[in-house]
Formats: C-alpha cells, structure tokens, sequence
C-alpha cells in the first residue's frame, strides 16, 4: 500500500476483487436474510468495502456495510476516498469505519446492536496471531443469527501442506517478521469454528491459490 493520495492501495485487492465479488453474489443470494447487513473485520484500505458492497448493493443484496479495522485511524480517509468514489458505496456503507480488534471478544459485544446478518474478512487470518482467528469466529459465534456466513478469504494451508511454492516461501517470510504470524490449515479454521457454532460449508478455490471458506452459524 502507498502513494500520494489519502487511499492506500493494494494491487492484490485489485486483482482480487472480482472473483470475491462472485462467490459473495452467488452466496448471498441464497440468504434467508436479505438484503444482508455485512460486518468488515481488517478492512484494509477500503477497496474491498468499497468495490463489494458497491455492487452488492446494486443488486439488491447488501442493505449496509460495516467496515473495521484494528488501527482504523491510519486508514479511516483511505476508506471514505474509495467508498466516495465508487457508484452506489455511499448509500450502504458506514462511515466512518470503526475501530475493531477481533483479536478482543468484547468486539461481539459492541456490534451487537447492528442486526448483522453475515460477516466478510480477507487476508486477516496469516497476518496476525491466531488469536485474531479465534477472536473473530467466537465473536461472529455470539453475533450472528441462524444461517448467518462467515466468509473468510485468504491463503491456507490443506493437510498442513502448502499449495504453491509461493504460498510456502512467503508464509516463510511472515513467520520471519513476527512468530505468531503464518498460514493456518483449514482444518484448524474448521475445528476452532465448530466451537462456536459455527460449520464450513464450503472450501472455495480461488485465484492465485488462495481460498474462500464458507462458514455457517448453525
Ligand atoms: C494484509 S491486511 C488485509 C487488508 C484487506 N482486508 C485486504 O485483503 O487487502 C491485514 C489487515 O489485518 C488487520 N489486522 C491485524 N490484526 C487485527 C486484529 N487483531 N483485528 C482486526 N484487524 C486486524 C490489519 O490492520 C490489516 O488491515
């Protein structure tokens, strides 16, 4: 992320983007509870918040959008830049977007007056302790109703093997930066999930070897 502007930009957001905005329409769509009222956990920069709820909101299945982060101050005019800028982002996001640690349970707590029916986060789980990944499946555990999603994209590890050569060297290099850090199994996502409440439904190839996984509050 970086440049002149007040957004900070991801190129992988760039990339990925599209194919996210697929497996949330073709999912969404089968909702009970439409249109959904969407958490954000480690928004980033907001192109994702931005981009997604933009068109989901243009179809008809996103009624509001809740962008978070932990540290949101650096972050929170990138979020309304590409919020501004993009065609219909302002009618359902929420700004400015919120303070979020989901490595805190207290978080469920604090959300729980905004009717959330489903909860989105990328690249979170490898890029922080695991405490963050058991954080955010307890707090969507309490917050969210029956049938509610947790939709988590990112790169993991399956039968605690890599899939690529660049996944292994860059877990590698996260492990390097801080110990706590590094790619999670889906097996692991899957048992801690089950703890509270929560069931993968789906394991989702994506592009450039990562992975959607589709979780569901029972
Ligand atoms: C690699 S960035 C991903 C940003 C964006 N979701 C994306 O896919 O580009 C990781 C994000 O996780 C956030 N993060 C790290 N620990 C967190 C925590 N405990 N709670 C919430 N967000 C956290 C960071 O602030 C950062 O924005």
């Amino acid at each position: 992320m970086g440049g002149a502007s007040p957004r900070l930009y991801s190129a992988a957001c760039e990339r990925n983007k599209g194919p996210i905005l697929e497996v949330l329409r073709s999912h969404l769509v089968k909702s009970p509870r439409l249109p959904a009222r969407i958490l954000e956990l480690a928004c980033g920069s907001g192109q994702h918040c931005a981009f997604l709820a933009g068109h989901l909101a243009k179809d008809g299945l996103v009624q509001r959008w809740f962008p978070t982060d932990l540290g949101i101050s650096e972050k929170r005019s990138s979020v309304e830049g590409y919020v501004t800028e993009e065609p219909g982002a302002s009618d359902v996001v929420e700004l400015p977007a919120r303070e979020l640690d989901a490595s805190q349970e207290a978080w469920a707590e604090e959300v729980k007056d905004l009717q959330l029916t489903d909860i989105y986060v990328s690249n979170l789980t490898h890029i922080s302790p695991w405490e963050a990944t058991v954080g955010l499946l307890s707090g969507a555990g309490k917050v969210l109703p029956p049938q509610g999603l947790v939709i988590i994209y990112g790169p993991f590890k399956v039968d605690f093997n890599h899939t690529s050569e660049s996944n292994a060297a860059f877990d590698e290099s996260l492990q390097s930066r801080d110990p706590r850090w590094g790619y999670r199994d889906v097996s692991e996502i899957e048992e801690e999930a089950s703890k509270h409440g929560l069931e993968l439904v789906q394991t989702i190839s994506m592009p450039a070897n990562n992975k959607t996984l589709l979780l569901r509050k029972g």
